[in-house]
């Protein structure tokens, strides 16, 4: 009896429709009599036999989902220095997709001849200084676009870290649409996010750099010529895609500005960026100089960036801005003069900086300091209405009181980093030297009547070294209160060895309704790049299309002027060009023999002719470095010359059908000295 007294026990921990699939087993397996040797007893048996404790068992039905049913959630996270951006399953915490954003990825077919990708990374090569294919990305931090403070589930944007680019993912097909070099912003780092109705997508840099850009300045004059930037890219609601030209930037003083966050609400209008390294130094310690991090961590305060964008679009309006590298740029003087831009102090080598779901409140941790520190948006303006500065930063920016505008102080622990939030009036701030989250209230206006406005209420330890975290649905208006994310840099002991480099470790957290105590589910390895940052959307937002409609181009999601139907296929040939549309269908190219002269140019464009669901096929051909993935209703376009002269096999990458291996053909370059032999 006491082994069904322990599932119902298990149910009444909330985990109704996990816990259902076990009453299931035990109702159908057991055999009524009570004594265990039903699915109750297997439990206990496999449990015994794999060492389980009861609350191992209550994770594990915390975070399963059963065969054929889909995760509650989806997590949209970075992929750092892999360039790329993940997919992941919550609470299941399985990997769905991997996607390219500015790294070639054979899998989606990007960077490898089809025409989509090959444009798409072309576009994204930097033009100050223009010459270089980048082949990598580090990607940073995912910004979901939004409408009315909520997740919309249309594009995701990402940053690259190393060359300050911003990739633009289409979340109808999850492929990388666009990357752009952003004018004047060499690095960025945590400027990511989109406005509450996807106005903008702002990046801003990580470290200054000689302006304008593709000048050259020794950094001994880094105060006098380097600037950073704060660019706020318009997005055209029916593509995704950043239009520079209805884009601006504002110029910030070399500081070097690190996280951002979007107001929202009460703050809706209003960007929010955090910097370090107010100090300017520089670095030189093999010059006689101070070693970089010393030098940038000398003042008590660094500067947390108010900026008014609502404002800035009139100021752009009026033309009080000059065209630098092809996009406007909102001089710092006429950012001061305009009121554009305040500096609020915030202490000692300041990371995040988190707008709470409300708007009220900006929630900023300092590396070294271990407090967070929680300002107020009403303070702030009223400050700002009042002209209640200390005075003005070396640049002339003017700097709101730290006591006027700060609501509250937490002491958390050591080296608080970021900030995420539920609906009941907390926040969660990670600690990367702690290895933990802190749990607090959050201002005047906790719902939980009986708690002190800003107070730690606990903490939870985390596998190692965390560094963002985030809740479901954690950067919109409305966070649900379910799941907490720990995104831990160092895993250290927790995996088996396999050698040096360890999979970063992500952790799933039940926040029980926002009324705790924090609990860990389960861990999660990640052993691809350094994943930095996610959002977790609600599944139910999905709408991604399940086939192309036929003869869809990938890139412009319209039809491809050179796709087919089945009965199109055909070959031109026309002087040193070969074009030839080409059909991909269960299991066979047609045509499957393609005969080419060496130094031919050749067009290819392939049709996946099925609108089968999961009917995807690839194209290869050996030694040309060509692969695509030709998705139900795509169609591909290829220009390469046929410089090699020899034949080449080529077949269908994806296991498609009981003929796949079948699915294959030829590419006959005739040797040019044949030709003219003959
Ligand atoms: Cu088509 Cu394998």
């Amino acid at each position: 009896m006491k082994h069904r007294f322990r599932i119902l026990a298990l149910l009444a921990l909330g985990v109704l429709a996990l816990g259902a699939l076990v009453v299931a087993a035990a109702c159908g397996g057991g055999d009524g009599d009570g004594d265990g040797n039903g699915a109750g007893g297997d439990l206990d048996a496999i449990a015994k036999a794999r060492g389980l404790t009861p609350e191992d068992m209550k994770h594990a039905l915390q975070q399963f989902v059963p065969p054929g049913k889909y995760d509650d959630y989806v997590m949209i996270s970075s992929g750092g220095h892999s360039g790329q951006v993940f997919v992941i399953g919550m609470p299941s915490m399985r990997i769905l997709k991997v996607i390219a954003a500015f790294t070639p990825e054979p899998w989606q077919g990007f960077g490898y001849g089809a025409d989509w990708g090959d444009t798409v990374l072309e576009q994204g090569n930097p033009t100050t200084p223009a010459g270089t294919d980048l082949t990598w990305g580090d990607t940073h931090h995912p910004a979901i676009s939004e409408t009315g403070g909520e997740y919309d589930g249309r594009y995701i944007y990402i940053n690259d870290r190393a060359n300050g680019r911003v990739a633009m993912i289409d979340m109808r097909d999850f492929r990388v649409k666009q990357v752009l070099a952003v004018p004047n912003i060499q690095t960025s780092h945590g400027g990511m996010f989109v406005t509450p109705n996807s106005e903008y997508v702002h990046v801003s840099s990580k470290f200054p750099m000689p302006w304008p850009a593709g000048s050259y300045a020794d950094v001994n004059e880094y105060k006098e010529k380097y600037r950073g930037a704060s660019a706020w890219l318009k997005i055209d609601q029916e593509t995704g895609r950043i239009n520079l030209d209805e884009s601006f930037e504002i110029e910030i003083p070399p500081y070097t500005q690190d996280l951002a966050d979007a107001g929202k609400l009460a703050s809706e209008g209003w960007g929010f960026i955090g910097s370090f390294n107010t100090e300017m130094a520089t670095g030189g310690d093999a010059e006689g100089g101070e070693p970089l991090e010393a030098g940038a961590s000398k003042n008590n305060f660094d500067f947390l960036h108010a900026i008014n964008w609502k404002k800035a679009e009139g100021v752009i309006a009026a033309g009080k801005f000059e065209e630098m590298n092809g996009v406007k740029v909102i001089r710092l003087q006429t950012a001061i003069d305009e009121g554009l831009l305040y500096l609020i102090p915030e202490p000692k080598s300041p990371h995040g900086a988190d707008v709470d779901p409300s708007g009220k409140y900006i929630v900023v941790g300092g590396k070294l300091d271990p407090n967070v520190t929680i300002y107020s948006f009403d303070k702030m303006q009223a400050a700002i209405e009042a002209k209640d500065f200390e005075g003005t930063d070396p640049f002339g920016v003017p700097i709101l009181k730290f006591d006027s505008v700060m609501a509250g102080q937490v002491e958390v622990g050591a080296g608080p980093l970021h900030t995420q939030f539920d609906s009941k009036g907390h926040g969660y701030t990670s600690m990367f030297l702690a290895s933990a989250i802190a749990k607090f209230t959050l201002g005047e206006d906790v719902v939980t009547t009986d708690e002190e406005p800003f107070k730690l209420i606990e903490t939870i330890p985390v596998h190692y070294n965390i560094g963002h975290l985030a809740t479901a649905e954690g950067d919109t208006v409305s966070p649900d209160d379910n799941y907490m994310v720990a995104l831990n840099k160092w895993s250290i002991d927790r995996y088996a060895p396999i050698g040096p480099l360890h999979p970063q470790n992500f952790q799933l957290i039940d926040l029980k309704g926002g009324e705790g105590p924090l609990e860990l589910i389960a861990d999660m390895p990640i052993g691809i790049g350094e994943p930095h940052y996610t959002q977790i959307m609600k599944a139910d937002k999905l709408k991604a299309l399940e086939v192309y409609p036929p003869g869809t181009d990938a890139l412009t999601m319209t039809t491809d002027p050179q796709a087919i139907e089945a009965g199109g296929e055909r070959v031109e040939r026309n002087g040193n060009t070969v074009e030839v549309w080409m059909s991909a269908q269960r299991s066979h190219f047609t045509p499957d023999i393609l005969r080419v002269k060496e130094g031919n140019t050749v067009k290819l464009h392939i049709t996946n002719v099925e609108q089968t669901r999961d009917a995807t096929h690839g194209f290869a051909i050996a030694d040309y470095n060509i692969q695509a993935s030709l998705e139900p209703g795509e169609t591909s376009d290829f220009e390469f010359v046929a410089d090699k002269p020899g034949a080449y096999n080529f077949y269908c990458t994806e296991f498609c059908s009981a003929l796949h291996l079948e699915m294959a053909g030829w590419f006959l370059v005739e040797p040019a000295a044949a030709a003219a032999l003959r």
